[in-house]
This record gives structure tokens, C-alpha cells and sequence, in this order.
């Protein structure tokens, strides 16, 4: 038999593999989610994501140096607001004594190069477990903005070098970067979660923030999983309004959506590996069906693979360990 091209040459041995590999994951292209609650020296490990917790300000703040050490360099922050704080403005949100502000402070200062970047968004703080102000049965568009954009201020104030926008509200990237500069914060980037749809992977996330909408879905302001262009609109209006990074999520059911927008976009472009995503490596690997170690490199290069530049992700330490 012969054969002019002979593909498998490529394939041969790891050496030859490793050289003509397309996509290779390093610490750079990882951003660390972190949950922190009230208290001390306190880690409880959240029931739905098995391997990971909900911790206090100063074992975050431990966490945050090992991350650091181990080559990771950007944490993305997500506070449990106590029940007596909620309410429907999410008021505590602008608190500046708040959680969330008292951990951005105390992340920098202990490790400063580390970049920080911040949930916006109300569920964590409302009554109502919605990213926006209610009213009747709807969730209100402009007031919720307003809210938004003095929230992305206070937490510039505090030292967070990135606001993260994940309320998929009209118009709040626009508002945010005009807070931003009104307030003399020239140098907070916007990483607006741009193309996030309503999904049911969310759930393990609102179990660790105990922040489930209280009444009806999210999906009045969270794209519908059906549509593709929708998400390229999305962005290129996020990237026009001043987002420095846009995003997908999730990401594994919409690596479709994250090559769309990476050819759409001339920004970076990250995606969130989200917990129900997590959640399944898990659970099968606990099971032995999977080889959670191979499942948890293949994701990863999956979503780089697809257009990712960064991956937020709850396999970053783990990833970190596999490939160094
Ligand atoms: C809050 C927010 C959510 C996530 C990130 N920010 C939940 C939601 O929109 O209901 C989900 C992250 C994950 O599931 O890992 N707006």
C-alpha cells in the first residue's frame, strides 16, 4: 500500500505530540473564583462542589499567597452576604465596610501584584436572590444600572483592578466606565460577563452563595441557550461601551459561542468553566466513571481550544498541579 500522506506520523510518541500541539494550558490563563464568608479562620466546603470552599477573609487571604506562589495571578472575588444585610437595592453592595470591600483591601495589600476582580451584580445581596432591583414581577433595567455602576466605583475604591459585570442588565458597561471615570478610576478594567446565558449549570454556585432567585428564572435578562448571533450583539455592544475583556458562560455547552465572539472581538476574550461544570467532573469521577485528572486537562484545552484567552475556572489550582 501506498499512501502520500500519512497523518499518524504526527501522532507517534509524546514527543512529537508535544511539539506539534495547537493549544497548551499555563497558570497565565487561569482566573481563581473565590467565595468568602464572614468569620475566622473558617473553610467549609460547598456541598454541591465537592473539593471546594467557602472560606474566611483571613484563610482567603492565605489562599490568595498559595495561588500567587503556584504562578496563578488573577482571583475573582464572590462574597456570602448574612440574610439581616439583604434586601431588595442590594444595599450592602455599596457598603464600604462591606465583605466585599474589606476583602478586596486586605487582598492587596497582602499580595499586591495579585489582580482582583469583583462579582457585580445584586444576587448575592438581594432579598430576592435576582441580579437586579425588583418591582411587581420584573426586574428593572435602569435603576439596577445605576446601582451597578456606584457598586463597580466602591470597588475600584477598595483596590479591585477588575469590576466583573455578570447581571447581563442593558446598558451597564456604558455606566460603569463613566462612574469610573467620573470618580477619577482611569485605571479599573471592566471584564463584562457579555454573552451569559440562563442556565441550569448555575446551581451549585447560588447553593454556595446561598443567593437561588427567590421567585421565577433569570432568563428576562439572561440570554436564551437557543441563540448564537444574539451573543455576537452582545458583545460588540460590551466592547463599543468600553469592556476591556468580554465574556462567555458557561463555557463547555457554548464553546460554539466562545469561537463566535473570538472571531468577532478584538479583545481578549475569557470563559467561565462554571460550577455545574465542575459539579459533573466530580460527581463522575467519584464515581469512577471518568479519570477526573484527564477530564480536567481536556475541558480546560477544550475551552482554550475554542477561543478562550482566559478561563475562569474551579480546576485552576488542579490544573496548575497537572501540567507543571
Ligand atoms: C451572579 C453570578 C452567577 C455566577 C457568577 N456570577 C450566578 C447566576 O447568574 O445565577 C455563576 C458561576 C458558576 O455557576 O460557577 N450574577
Amino acid at each position: 500500500m501506498y499512501l502520500q500522506r500519512r497523518n499518524r506520523i504526527l501522532r507517534q510518541s509524546p514527543a512529537i505530540r508535544s511539539m506539534v500541539a495547537e493549544t497548551i494550558l499555563t497558570p497565565n490563563d487561569f482566573i481563581v473564583p473565590l467565595f468568602i464568608n464572614e468569620g475566622e479562620n473558617y473553610k467549609e466546603e460547598i456541598s454541591s462542589m465537592p473539593g471546594y470552599y467557602r472560606m474566611s477573609l483571613d484563610n482567603t487571604v492565605k489562599e490568595v499567597k498559595e495561588l500567587w506562589s503556584m504562578g496563578l495571578k488573577s482571583v475573582l472575588l464572590f462574597i456570602k452576604c448574612k440574610d439581616e444585610l439583604k434586601d431588595n437595592k442590594g444595599t450592602e453592595a455599596l457598603n464600604p465596610k462591606g465583605l466585599m470591600q474589606r476583602s478586596i483591601r486586605a487582598i492587596k495589600e497582602a499580595c499586591p501584584d495579585m489582580l482582583v476582580m469583583t462579582d457585580i451584580a445584586l444576587d448575592p445581596f438581594s432579598s430576592f436572590g435576582h441580579d437586579g432591583i425588583v418591582e411587581g414581577s420584573e426586574i428593572v433595567n435602569d435603576a439596577t444600572v445605576e446601582v451597578l455602576a456606584q457598586m463597580s466605583v466602591s470597588h475600584a475604591q477598595a483596590g479591585a483592578d477588575f469590576v466583573a459585570p455578570s447581571d447581563m442588565m442593558d446598558g451597564r458597561i456604558a455606566a460603569i466606565r463613566e462612574a469610573l471615570e467620573e470618580n477619577g478610576l482611569h485605571k479599573t478594567g471592566i471584564m463584562s460577563y457579555s454573552a451569559k446565558y440562563a442556565s441550569s449549570f448555575y446551581g451549585p454556585f447560588r447553593d454556595a452563595l446561598d443567593s437561588a432567585p427567590g421567585f421565577g428564572d433569570k432568563k428576562t435578562y439572561q440570554m436564551d441557550y437557543s441563540n448564537r448571533l444574539e451573543a455576537v450583539k452582545e458583545t460588540l455592544m460590551d466592547v463599543e461601551e468600553g469592556a476591556d475583556i468580554v465574556m462567555v458562560k458557561p463555557a463547555l455547552a457554548y464553546l460554539d459561542i466562545i469561537r463566535e465572539v473570538k472571531n468577532a472581538v478584538a479583545v481578549p476574550v475569557s470563559a467561565y468553566n462554571i460550577s455545574g461544570e465542575y459539579a459533573m467532573i466530580k460527581a463522575a469521577a467519584r464515581m469512577g466513571w471518568i479519570d477526573e485528572n484527564k477530564a480536567i486537562l481536556e475541558t480546560l484545552t477544550a475551552i482554550k481550544r475554542a477561543g478562550a484567552d482566559l478561563i475562569a475556572t474551579y480546576f485552576a489550582k488542579d490544573a496548575v498541579k497537572l501540567i507543571s
